[in-house]
């Protein structure tokens, strides 16, 4: 349990501090898709209700959220939701289809198609997301900083515009290339829905916030520039000063340094790059977050746990590195290989 003597931060205090530049006592640790997948309590949970019911009810997310910190002592507890759930005060139907991934009814290609589209705030639009975490706050203390979250714009556009889960996105990347007039319509929607959602999670108790770009990697760095660089750029723009900003992606080694302009506080990287160099690449003052393979931790916990080492050595105990892996926990994951990467992150002292 999350017992384990720690040094003398809190969990908020020590991910926070991480967030924002500053010495802690050791490296702080999450992972991301924690609150879900690999939790027998979770499969329990999910038993007797349906995923985007527990989603969308603020007892069930607070619940299913404080599993992993009650579990593993994580310093950060992200919001147990989904990055489709801005969809439903958008007007557009979806479902998850479980083993495939969010589906939409009906996919979003026209002028009309993007005019249909409500932006909301998300009081009205998703008033059970600001409700957990008004609720995650209280309940979470000093034990964890709270995170929130929200897909990117393309991120959404992806989903939107092929309407199911794709290896290459053809749909999205036909639209925007062919037809940049609607692109750029559907994406300034997205932004400013982003925007005012993740300022509502701010206002409802989230300490920080992390932005999902989970399919950036398809793009490279002139359609990066010229068709989402400007709208990630507005969304850390607007959201600063209010809480710590990190943004996400998987396979952007191409991307790093513009990434960097948008100007998050923190990035997240991926496996592909050992985490100094990542982070050599990144301008002086920002933070990083990462970057264990997920999938190294199917392997014996010998291999993990020099894998963590390695990670921590690179870091140098310099201040701004959140501990994580470079994407999402795998289903098959078994718990006990988090419990003890938590342990070695945070019983080894830094610098
Ligand atoms: O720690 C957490 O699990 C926090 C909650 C969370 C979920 N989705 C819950 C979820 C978070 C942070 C997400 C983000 C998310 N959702 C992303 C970005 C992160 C990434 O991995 O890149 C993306 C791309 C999605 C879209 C999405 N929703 C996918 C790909 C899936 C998985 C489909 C499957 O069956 O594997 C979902 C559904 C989903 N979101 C589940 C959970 C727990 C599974 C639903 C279930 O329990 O059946």
């Amino acid at each position: 349990m999350s017992e384990h003597n720690v040094g003398s931060m809190t969990g908020r205090s020590r991910l926070l501090a991480a967030a924002t530049g500053q010495p802690v006592d050791v490296t702080p640790v999450w992972f991301m898709r924690q609150a879900g997948r690999v939790l027998p309590e979770y499969r329990a949970l999910r038993e007797r209700h349906p995923f985007l019911e527990v989603a969308r009810t603020p007892e069930l997310a607070t619940e299913a959220t404080l599993m992993p910190v009650d579990r593993f002592g994580v310093d950060g507890a992200v919001l147990f939701a989904d990055i489709m759930l801005p969809l439903d005060g958008m007007g557009v139907p979806f479902r998850i289809e479980p083993g495939v991934g969010p589906v939409i009814e009906q996919p979003i290609r026209t002028a009309a198609d993007v005019d249909r589209i409500r932006v909301v705030e998300p009081e009205e639009g998703t008033p059970y997301v600001l409700e957990a975490l008004r609720l995650l706050r209280k309940e979470l203390g000093e034990r964890a900083a709270l995170l929130g979250f929200a897909g990117a714009p393309w991120t959404l556009a992806c989903y939107l515009v092929d309407g199911r889960p794709s290896r290459e996105y053809p749909q999205t990347k036909a639209l925007m290339y062919g037809q940049p007039d609607i692109w750029h319509k559907l994406m300034d929607k997205l932004t400013t829905t982003t925007i005012a959602y993740l300022r509502g999670q701010i206002a409802a108790g989230a300490d920080a916030v992390q932005l999902f770009d989970s399919w950036l990697g398809l793009l490279g760095p002139d359609a990066y520039q010229s068709y989402v660089f400007p709208y990630t750029q507005r969304i850390f723009a607007e959201l600063r000063d209010l809480a710590p900003t990190i943004h996400f992606s998987t396979g952007t080694v191409q991307l790093l340094e513009l990434i960097a302009e948008t100007r998050p506080d923190l990035v997240s990287v991926d496996w592909r790059l050992p985490l100094d160099v990542a982070w050599n690449r990144l301008p002086p003052g920002m933070g990083i977050q990462g970057n264990l393979d997920n999938s190294l931790l199917m392997a014996p916990w010998s291999a993990v746990e020099a894998g963590t080492r390695d990670i921590l050595q690179r870091a140098g105990g310099k201040p701004g590195h959140i501990f994580n892996l470079g994407h999402g926990l795998l289903p098959q994951t078994d718990p006990d290989q988090l419990r003890r990467i938590v342990e070695v992150v945070h019983g080894s002292p830094l610098g």
